[in-house]
């Protein structure tokens, strides 16, 4: 059979498309956007048909009816990171989630030990050879597509054909629906004038030829805009956003001085706009590549002078991090963090940088503190920290004692707070 034949085949309507799912089922829905509306909307509307059905996702984007407290026994969502979407289900406790560095992800799904019977995911339309691509999230998908029983596409001609390892075959698609909405757009976040300050810090330290990874959160984004006037900056990053577009646009990102894959940008999945995801399609200067592959420290620390810039909600005076929940509240996710924040440690020349607000909530709550708060979940740890910047300044941690570390920290609080962490770190035997 011709690809056009096996395709015309395997078209279907949403509402058949998800009877490919069987009770007790896991379903492997790629990162952000690469989550396709069309079928998970089917499969909401017919969720009360379903037992034990499991949806599994780093950063659902929308409220699709099958999060619902009340049909967690049919269909229930399993945050591999929380985003708005789940973020209220998780802390209410009805939406569970799995720990992981997303390095790994792809290890533990073709291991077994996270289940991927079936895949639901975005595509570019086919070529003539009967390739699709995956290019807004290859990130754990492509090694569930490796493993799962049946693959279901939602094919959309927004989605571009991306260069890298994001591909797959007509022939190992089980069933296919056509759509053609926009892709879901996520703009940059706002930046104040606090933002903007760590973001001098940080890009200050910033040198030519660097390698970046830029994480998630509005302080990196506020580093990504003071970087404008740097020269042949190189991408290896997981997530692929418009604040790296603009970089490349100002011409301050060429990869030419990439020791590790020069030449081309980097990244496992897109989240951006819709100028971002035209950029994508079949561009030369850009990969696409499975998560295990962008995020494994040891590949992307080949990299020399390579990057890290992450955010956290809360830091404690050794230099834990506490990034993704505010107790025992969920919040988001480990994501790349640590892997990236290694990755730097590895890299000849590297910095890993954590940035946060001083503060949070207008000023009253020191985000800088003398433990962290009970339940909350270590992202990074006091042995990988390195660079912790702040509107009041930059700590640097690595190869620093306990006692150096709470005094760089404090140093870096915001002043109506130094007096009470010096207090308390005297107390815990610190100072
Ligand atoms: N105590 C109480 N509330 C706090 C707090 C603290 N210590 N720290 C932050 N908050 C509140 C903020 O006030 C804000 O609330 P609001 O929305 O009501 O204003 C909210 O928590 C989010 O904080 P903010 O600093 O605005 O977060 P962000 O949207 O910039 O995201 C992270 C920051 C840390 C959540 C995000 O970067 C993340 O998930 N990091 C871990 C994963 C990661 O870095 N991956 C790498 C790339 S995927």
């Amino acid at each position: 059979m011709s690809h056009q034949a096996l395709y015309r085949d395997k078209r279907t309507t949403a509402a058949q498309a998800v009877r490919h799912v069987r009770n007790g089922d896991m379903v492997i829905v790629p990162t952000g956007v690469g989550e396709p509306p069309t079928l998970l909307t089917a499969l909401s509307e017919q969720r009360r048909d379903f037992l034990d059905v499991k949806v599994a996702q780093i950063l659902a984007m929308r409220p699709y009816a099958y999060i619902d407290p009340e049909t967690t026994q049919h269909v229930r969502h399993v945050a591999l990171f929380f985003g708005g979407a789940t973020r209220a289900g998780g802390q209410a406790g009805w939406i569970d989630f799995i720990p992981n560095y997303f390095s790994e992800i792809p290890a533990q799904i073709a291991r077994g030990l996270i289940p991927a019977e079936v895949v639901f995911s975005m595509a570019s339309p086919m070529d003539d050879d009967g390739w699709l691509s995956l290019s807004l999230g290859a990130d754990y998908t492509m090694a569930a597509v490796a493993k799962a029983r049946a693959v279901v596409l939602e094919v959309n001609p927004n989605v571009p054909f991306a260069n890298g390892d994001c591909r797959i075959h007509i022939s190992q698609v089980a069933a296919l629906v056509e759509s053609s909405e926009p892709v879901l757009e996520v703009g940059l976040p706002k930046i104040g004038p606090v933002q903007e300050a760590i973001g001098r810090y940080v890009a200050e330290r910033i040198d030519d030829g660097s390698t970046l990874q830029i994480g998630y959160g509005g302080i990196p984004d506020a580093v990504v805009m003071q970087l404008a006037h740097k020269h042949d900056l190189g991408i290896h990053t997981e997530m692929l956003g418009d604040g790296i577009l603009t970089l490349i646009e100002a011409g301050a990102v060429n990869n030419s001085r990439k020791n590790y894959l020069p030449g081309r940008t980097i990244a496992t999945f897109a989240l951006g706009s819709r100028k971002l995801y035209q950029y994508m399609h079949r561009n030369p200067a850009l990969e696409m590549h499975p998560v295990d592959f962008t995020n494994d420290p040891l590949l992307a620390g080949q990299n020399d002078n390579l990057v890290a810039i992450n955010a956290t909600l809360q830091i404690d005076l050794l230099g834990q991090c506490g990034s993704e929940s505010l107790g025992h509240a969920p919040f988001s996710g480990t994501g790349g963090q640590s892997d990236f924040v290694r990755a730097a440690n590895r890299s000849r020349g590297g910095k890993a940088f954590i940035v946060l607000p001083s503060t949070a909530k207008g000023d009253t709550i020191s985000r800088i503190v003398p433990s962290l708060s009970p339940g909350t979940h270590v992202s990074t740890s006091k042995n990988d920290i390195h660079y912790v910047v702040t509107e009041y300044g930059v700590a640097q941690l690595r190869g620093k004692s306990a006692k150096q570390r709470a005094q760089e920290l404090i140093a870096v609080a915001h002043p109506d707070f130094r007096g009470e962490l010096t207090a308390q770190a005297r107390l815990a035997r610190l100072l």
